[in-house]
């Protein structure tokens, strides 16, 4: 059976966490996004500065050295979660889930948000499906599109991991 497992990112990750995000802005947000806006995260260096700037709050899911998924927080917003489109529905979007909404909830809040670009029909199944509700709709002027606004009351039993078909191991 192939692990995953759910750790804190290290500096080490910073070129695997820029070639998940590369990968997946191209695949998933080409689709959603005018192209124009993409151009500085594809061609230029949009994705390695972030990445440089914003490792240290992250947690990577990884599977045999690789970094498959990653997700971001910050307060009781959810800035960031990303997994490979290789990797879609095994559950490692559900975990780091499940990880970044148990941080908020120890951090003292109760209510956790974050945005959804309202095109993004695979995540906005997935955070339906987990639960979120839609608050509003705004428009995006850095990304030319709408995005969706989300709010879910983190719940007491809202603790803890869980992830189907390959099983998985949480270092945090
Ligand atoms: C959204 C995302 C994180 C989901 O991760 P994932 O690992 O594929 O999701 P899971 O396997 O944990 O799915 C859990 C449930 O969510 C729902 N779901 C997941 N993907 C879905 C989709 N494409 N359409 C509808 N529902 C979906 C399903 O109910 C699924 O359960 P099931 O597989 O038993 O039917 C992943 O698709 C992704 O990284 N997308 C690209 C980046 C992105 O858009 N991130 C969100 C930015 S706001």
């Amino acid at each position: 059976m192939i692990r995953f497992e759910f750790r804190k990112a290290a500096k080490e990750d910073i070129p695997n966490l820029i070639k998940l995000c590369r990968e997946t802005i191209v695949e998933v947000y080409g689709q959603i996004l005018p192209w124009e806006k993409l151009v500085p995260w594809v061609e230029g260096d949009m994705v390695e500065v972030e990445v440089n700037k914003q490792w240290q709050n992250m947690i990577v899911a990884e599977k045999a050295g690789e970094v498959v998924g990653v997700a971001a927080r910050s307060d009781d917003k959810i800035d960031l979660l990303w997994v490979h489109p290789a990797y879609h529905r095994r559950g490692i979007g559900s975990a780091l889930l499940d990880v970044v909404e148990t941080e908020i909830k120890k951090s003292g809040c109760d209510l956790a948000t974050l945005e959804c670009f309202s095109y993004n029909d695979c995540a906005m199944g997935f955070y339906l499906a987990k639960g979120w509700k839609p608050l509003c709709e705004e428009m995006d002027e850095d990304a030319g599109a709408l995005k969706v606004v989300m709010t879910k009351t983190l719940t007491k039993d809202a603790d803890g991991v869980s992830i189907r078909k390959e099983g998985a191991s949480k270092k945090l």
